[in-house]
C-alpha cells in the first residue's frame, strides 16, 4: 500500500459522519428547501451526502426523477435495508425517499415498542461511507420523527421571521427534551429563512432572534423567487441559477455548517 492509500484509509476510519436533522414543528419554514439545497452544496464540494426524507409530501426528493422501488417506509418496517432504498440523485448526493404510506411505518414502530425506535439509528451506524446524513423532517411529531431524532446528533432549525417564531422554537426544544430523554442533540443553528428586508418588521424580528439564540443564528437566507422556480423544474438552486441570491446564501450557510462541525469535533 502506498503512503497516499494508507492516509486515505486512515481518514476513512477516523472520519465522523455528521447526522443533522432539519426540524421545525411549523410547516413552510424551509426544511425541505434547505435540506435539499444544502445537500447539493455539500455534495458539490466533494462531501458524500445522504438525504433522508421524513415527510409524506415528498418535497426534498423531488429532484430525483428516476424509478423508486423502496422507500423509507420499507426501511422502517424492516422489509429492506437502507442501501436498498437509497437512490443516487446527483454526484455524491443520495436520497432515501418517503411515500404516502409513512404513517404505516409509524404504527409499526409503535406496535413493536422501544427497540423499533432505534431501527434507523442502528442502520445508520453501519453506513460509514457518508460525510453527512441529513433528515428532512415533517412539521408534525410522530414515531417516525422520533426515530429520526434518535438517529441524529445535530439539529438545524429553519424559521421565518414572523410573530411567535421564537416561542414556537422554544416549545419545540422542550418537546425534544421531554421525548428524547437521555439522547442529546446538539443545536447547530437557527436559520432565518425567506428574509425580506422590504418588510418593516424584519430587522426587529431578526434582532430578537439574535438576542435569544446569540451565535446560534446562522447566516440568513433571503427571499428569492428563484427557489420556487428551481423546484418547479426539479432542479437544485445551483443547477437552476447559480448566480442567484439564494445560491449565494445557501453556499454561505453550507460553509457555516461545515465549520460548526470543525469546532465541535476538534
Ligand atoms: N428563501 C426562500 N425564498 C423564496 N421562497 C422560499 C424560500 N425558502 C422556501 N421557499 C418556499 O417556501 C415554501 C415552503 O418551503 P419548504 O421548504 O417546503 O418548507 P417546509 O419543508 O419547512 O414545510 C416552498 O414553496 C418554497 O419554495
Ligand atoms: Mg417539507
Amino acid at each position: 500500500m502506498t503512503q497516499a492509500e494508507l492516509t486515505s484509509t486512515h481518514q476513512q476510519k477516523t472520519k465522523k459522519t455528521r447526522k443533522i436533522g432539519y426540524f421545525n414543528m411549523k410547516g413552510g419554514q424551509g426544511k425541505s428547501t434547505l435540506s435539499e439545497n444544502i445537500a447539493a452544496a455539500l455534495a458539490q464540494m466533494g462531501h458524500r451526502v445522504l438525504l433522508i426524507e421524513l415527510d409524506m409530501q415528498r418535497n426534498a426528493s423531488s429532484i430525483y426523477s428516476g424509478e423508486i422501488k423502496y422507500t423509507l417506509t420499507d426501511v422502517l418496517t424492516e422489509r429492506v435495508g437502507l442501501k436498498e432504498a437509497m437512490y443516487q440523485a446527483r454526484e455524491n448526493f443520495y436520497i432515501i425517499p418517503a411515500d404516502t404510506e409513512l404513517d404505516t411505518a409509524a404504527n409499526y414502530i409503535v406496535s413493536k415498542g422501544r427497540r423499533a425506535y432505534k431501527i434507523l439509528a442502528r442502520q445508520i451506524e453501519e453506513l460509514t461511507d457518508f460525510d453527512f446524513i441529513l433528515f428532512d423532517h415533517s412539521p408534525s411529531w410522530s414515531a417516525v420523527s422520533e426515530t429520526a431524532h434518535l438517529a441524529s446528533e445535530e439539529l438545524l432549525v429553519p424559521c421565518e421571521l414572523e410573530p411567535y417564531a421564537i416561542d414556537g422554537i422554544l416549545s419545540m426544544f422542550k418537546k425534544l427534551e421531554e421525548h428524547l430523554e437521555d439522547h442529546k442533540i446538539q443545536l447547530v443553528g437557527i436559520i432565518p429563512n425567506r428574509v425580506n428586508f422590504s418588510s418593516s418588521m424584519t430587522s426587529q424580528y431578526l434582532q430578537q432572534l439574535k438576542d435569544t439564540f446569540k451565535e446560534k443564528v446562522t447566516p440568513i437566507i433571503r427571499i428569492d423567487k428563484q427557489i420556487p422556480r428551481s423546484q418547479a423544474y426539479r432542479e437544485t438552486i445551483f443547477e437552476h441559477n447559480p448566480k442567484s441570491k439564494a445560491a449565494a446564501d445557501i453556499q454561505e450557510l453550507a460553509f457555516f455548517i461545515i465549520s460548526a462541525g470543525d469546532n465541535s469535533h476538534a
